[in-house]
């Protein structure tokens, strides 16, 4: 993930990489990977998109515990041409948008602790690598991150990095795609999320609306609690051709100075998968 205003810490690389360490994982992290890994891999299947599934046997390594980033990049280099590279934890976007426009992907070398389970304020490498990796693995995917980072470095330009920001969020960290065996997970928020795993997919709570560029770029989004809309996708091939492929410098243009819209907020143009009722985000803002 990107952020802004952070200072390069002592130790990391040019390009904010650092070794990952993996001979100094306690076997009490190992033990909690395995955890965490047995718990998803359990749930996921009927949930998760297929093209997810196939991709989670890159992560299955010769190493117990936590992959280690070596082997694991040569694995993903052989499938799609990716590596997998650490990082001390949020990078600034233009160092996040470079690695992905190179075909790296960047993770944190940290894994949560008990306490933690369940919730966890920066992402670490369970969500980065268990949520990110196995979709790497998939071509068409893979090409989107790509383009993805090349996008970046033009919405840079044009100060739009908020806008694509927004697609990132609703596509790799928190996107449904459709099926012919219904609504599947994929974005890495949810499937790498005991609980947004089955809140996203089952819960009469939120939105799920057909995927629209435009107006994914308009959305506000939550970063402190489950979502309160979720946009579905046709199939990765069509993400990658109706927004990648794109050139967004005349969406941008004609977006600049547009009302944003909040994270629950339905339009009259929406294609809905499902009308949310809001239940759990309105129980939530009674007890705040
Ligand atoms: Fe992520």
């Amino acid at each position: 993930m990107a952020d802004k205003d952070i200072v390069r810490p002592e130790g990391a690389a040019e390009d904010w990489t650092i070794p990952q360490g993996w001979d100094r994982y306690s076997p009490a992290e190992h033990a909690m990977w395995d955890r965490l890994f047995d718990r998803q891999a359990r749930m996921l299947p009927g949930r998760v998109a297929p093209e997810f599934l196939k991709g989670l046997d890159i992560l299955r390594l010769s190493k117990p515990g936590i992959p280690d980033f070596d082997e694991l990049s040569e694995r993903l280099m052989k499938a799609t041409g990716w590596q997998v590279v650490a990082v001390p934890g949020l990078v600034p976007d233009d160092v996040f948008f470079d690695h992905l426009a190179n075909r790296r992907f960047v993770s944190g070398n940290f894994i949560r602790t008990p306490e933690q389970l369940d919730y966890l304020q920066e992402p670490d490498i369970f969500h980065d690598v268990f949520g990110h990796v196995p979709l790497l693995a998939n071509p068409v995917f893979a090409d989107y991150m790509q383009a993805y980072g090349q996008g970046g470095q033009r919405a840079a330009q044009h100060g739009a990095i908020d806008r694509l920001a927004r697609l990132y969020w609703y596509t790799v960290e928190f996107g449904l795609i459709n099926t012919v065996e219904g609504l599947r997970i994929y974005g890495a928020g949810i499937v790498s999320s005991y609980g947004e795993s089955v809140f996203a997919l089952d819960d009469a709570s939120p939105n799920r609306i057909g995927f629209d560029l435009r107006r994914l770029m308009r959305t506000r989004y939550r970063i402190d609690d489950y979502q309160q809309s979720y946009f579905v996708i046709d199939s990765f091939e069509d993400l990658l051709d109706q927004t990648l492929r794109t050139d967004f410098a005349p969406i941008y243009s004609d977006l600049a100075g547009t009302a944003d819209i909040a994270p629950e907020e339905l339009l009259p143009d929406d294609q809905l998968h499902s009308r949310g009722t809001q239940a759990y985000a309105l129980s939530k803002a009674e007890t705040a």
